[in-house]
């Protein structure tokens, strides 16, 4: 069975290839390298023994995009990662998010929309929910006004695949990921954060090696039990495998609606400061951290109901916050080696 991802040199997108080739699949990667590097390929390569397919290519390339469907027209299974995800940048230069994100969706569902049967899943964000109302979160919360083009692009992403879906033969799952973090436990392939990194962990980490010298808390001011701001910690090689089900769901025809909803998370919240404490637990050594102000547009709280996906789906986050910190650290402590 082959498998297109979209993206799959990316951090999530390389962890799914791995998977998806431990599973059997045939992968073919389209990545257009604006966040990843081809070297990516090689970590696979180490892990799974063996290289995908690669094709560098941009999906805003509309007729790149066209021929490429017709030249691998056997493929029926399509994991689309490729996109852009930082916040900030979105907020200064929101027509690059609507061209990456949008376009690129639209031109891919467009060659799929020709098949007699496809399979689309979706990376979608909790940040769909904004700051829900109750916790832990479930798939029938509601969809709350985007806080940033970023977050906009994926609402706009789900509503795109839902009306598609009503016309074509195309069955999606959308999968609304929490916070992933973590390497592949070899340290083969991780995260690469270009720059001073928005997210915690790799903030974190880098810190930990001396690359960063303080760590900025955003907050201790929250309604939480520390004050800092909660969140769902996934191990992104948990997350990597809950879109191998999700695709086989579709694939083997075992869905039960045309587009799938499943929150993908750990069902556990953790506060900034206990995500620290756990990473000086897992590193052996104290981080240089301060409390500062809040950070524009967060939210205080939000962690997955995982029900869905555990009984719908068969699948369950295995490893613990530090875990996934210690598969961080070993990636952090490799790369700069
Ligand atoms: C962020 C995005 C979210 C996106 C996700 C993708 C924002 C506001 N949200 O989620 O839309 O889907 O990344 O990965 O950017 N923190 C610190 N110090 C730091 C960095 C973070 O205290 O240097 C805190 C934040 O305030 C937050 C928590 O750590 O409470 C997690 O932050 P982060 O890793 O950036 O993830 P989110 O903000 O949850």
């Amino acid at each position: 069975m082959k498998v297109l991802v979209t993206g799959g040199l990316g951090f999530i997108g390389s962890h799914t290839v791995v998977e998806l080739q431990n599973e059997g699949f045939e992968v073919i990667i389209i990545d257009n390298l604006s966040n990843s590097s081809e070297e990516v390929l090689v970590g696979i390569e180490n892990i799974s023994g063996k290289k995908p397919v690669f094709e560098k290519m941009d999906l805003r390339e509309k007729n790149a995009v066209i021929s490429f469907f017709e030249k691998h027209n056997d493929i029926n299974g399509v994991i689309h990662f490729a996109a852009s995800k930082a916040v900030g940048e979105s907020v200064e230069n929101p027509l690059l998010y609507y061209e990456n994100n949008i376009n690129t969706l639209v031109y891919v569902l467009q060659e799929l929309q020709k098949k007699d049967d496809a399979s689309f899943i979706f990376s979608s964000s909790c940040t769909v929910y904004g700051q829900a109302e109750k916790m832990p979160i479930t798939e029938d919360a509601p969809v709350q006004m985007a806080m940033s083009p970023y977050g906009n692009t994926k609402q706009i992403g789900e509503e795109i695949i839902t009306e598609v879906a009503k016309v074509s033969n195309i069955k999606s799952i959308l999968l609304r990921y929490f916070n992933p973090i973590g390497a592949h436990p070899t340290a083969e392939i991780g995260e690469l954060p270009i720059g001073v990194p928005q997210n915690l962990v790799p903030f974190i980490t880098q810190t930990g090696m001396g690359l960063r010298q303080q760590l900025a808390v955003y907050g201790d001011d929250y309604p939480t039990p520390d004050g800092t701001a909660v969140r769902d910690y996934i191990h992104v090689v948990d997350l990597a495998k809950a879109h191998v089900v999700a695709l086989k769901r579709l694939l083997e025809n075992k869905n039960i609606d045309k587009v799938e909803t499943f929150n993908l998370g750990t069902g556990t919240g953790s506060s900034v400061l206990e995500v620290i404490h756990a990473f000086e637990k897992v590193s052996n050594q104290k981080l240089n951290y301060k409390i500062v102000g809040r950070r524009e547009g967060d939210i205080t709280s939000a962690y997955a109901n995982t029900d869905k996906a555990n009984e719908v789906l068969g699948w369950k986050a295995q490893s613990t916050l530090e875990e996934s910190l210690a598969s961080a650290w070993k990636w952090e402590q490799k790369i700069r080696a």
